[in-house]
């Protein structure tokens, strides 16, 4: 799966900077070709020439070659890329790359790349635990970033034995577990809706949820990192939301209505939709061109219902085509997605329970239950981007 691969490996100033040696070797021994970029400070920990011999690359760490002036581009690093690595991360770069910071070459090379980027922490347990950290890493893997590190991938969640540096051939594991996942979804089409809607009341107010869209979006990374096209139509979300992926187009709406129109002409060039957005089941059934003003009585807005865009293309539905549904409940949790699963026609429903805490809205992490006609699976607590691989991997066995 590495074979013929171009990996930009970076490396920051850790004292794990050794292990990036056996990274090398092992993907060199894989097939693939390693370009290194490394930080000031990393030089510190591990010499250039030891990179350079095993790598059989010079190894690049400023903007211009000392020797001769030559000019290292980093956008071009960043095209030839399949993938970037960076193994160790310190806190230090990991801030640096969540916000911007372009003061080295590694830096402005993680920002300029178009391909997959793979991270590795590694630092003491409390800099990893301390809440700026936790919320970089986050940042990050909300840009679609993939941390790679001890255990199960949870942040913040779960600390213990956290911070120190994946084995090296976990790590490289990890790149040839993606590179094999990469090509699965290859041709595949899939629309995927987020986020919550608005419905409007009147010029400044609303009907809203919840929603944060992080789910729908980490199933947008997924479904590209394998491969596919996606189509992802998203209610109004935080400006933080930001798809960093060539193969996933987005379309923003704002109204249940919107999003309506623009599923019904995407979903028949689709193979799948992943139905992820709440929607407002309901819409006020007239909006007021002026701000309602306060009267001093009691306002009652009458609501008119929104179309259900799950039933909807569950009737389009054709041969060859799947669809997946959400349900998000507070009780008979089971028995009430199973009514979903069949009143929409849906190929499986992912149920998340608002009983379950850290699942549903507002959250980094989720629970869900798959449940098709005749079948269902529990998963545990995760990360929404490894919930999103579950639920991807459930449509692949369709
Ligand atoms: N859904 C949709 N259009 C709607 C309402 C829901 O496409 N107008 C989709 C959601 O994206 C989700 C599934 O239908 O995939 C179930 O959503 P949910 O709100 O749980 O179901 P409802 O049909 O609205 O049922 P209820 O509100 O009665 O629980």
């Amino acid at each position: 799966m590495l074979q013929g691969k171009k990996i930009v490996l970076g490396i920051t100033g850790s004292i794990a900077a050794y292990k990036s040696c056996l990274i090398i070797r092992q993907l060199i021994k894989k097939g693939a070709e390693v370009q290194v970029v490394i930080t000031p400070a990393g030089k510190e920990f591990i010499t250039p020439v030891t990179l350079s011999a095993l790598t059989s690359k010079p190894v690049i760490s400023e903007f211009f070659a000392q020797r001769d002036g030559t000019w290292h581009s980093h956008v071009d690093l960043g095209l030839w890329a399949d993938a970037m690595l960076i193994a160790p991360a310190t806190a230090s770069s990991i801030g640096k790359m969540a916000n911007g910071v372009a003061d080295n070459m590694l830096i402005t090379t993680y920002l300029s790349m178009k391909a997959p980027v793979f991270i590795a922490p590694a630092m003491d347990l409390d800099m990893y635990a301390h809440p700026s950290t936790q919320k970089n890493l986050k940042t990050l893997q909300s840009y679609g970033n993939h941390i790679i590190e001890p255990g199960t991938g949870f942040l913040a969640s779960k600390l213990e034995g956290k911070g120190r540096m994946e084995e090296p051939e976990n790590i490289v594991d990890c790149l040839e577990q993606f590179f094999a996942r990469k090509e699965s979804m290859k041709g595949k089409k899939v629309l995927i809706t987020a986020g919550p809607t608005y419905e409007k009341i009147d010029p400044v107010r609303f009907i809203g949820n919840y929603s944060s869209g992080k789910m729908g979006f980490a199933l947008a990374n997924e479904c590209a990192n394998r491969g596919a096209w996606v189509e992802l139509v998203c209610g109004p979300v935080s400006s933080a939301m930001q798809v960093n992926n060539q193969s996933i187009h987005r379309t923003d709406v704002e109204s249940a209505h919107e999003m309506f129109e623009a599923c019904k002409a995407l979903y028949p060039s689709m193979d799948s939709a992943i139905l992820c957005a709440a929607v407002a089941d309901f819409a006020p059934e007239r909006t007021a061109e002026q701000k309602i003003k306060r009267t001093g009585d009691d306002m009652v807005i009458r609501l008119k219902p929104n179309p259900d865009i799950a039933a909807s293309l569950g009737k389009m539905k054709k041969k060859g085509q799947t669809l997946v549904g959400f349900a998000l409940e507070t009780n008979d949790e089971e028995s009430n997605a199973q009514v979903k699963l069949k009143k929409k026609n849906f190929d499986f429903i992912v149920l998340n329970s608002l009983k379950d805490e850290g699942a549903g809205f507002r959250t980094d992490t989720n629970k869900i239950t798959i449940i098709t006609a005749d079948t269902k699976k529990d998963y545990p607590l995760k990360p929404k981007e490894e919930v999103a691989k579950d639920i991807v991997d459930n449509l692949e066995c369709l």
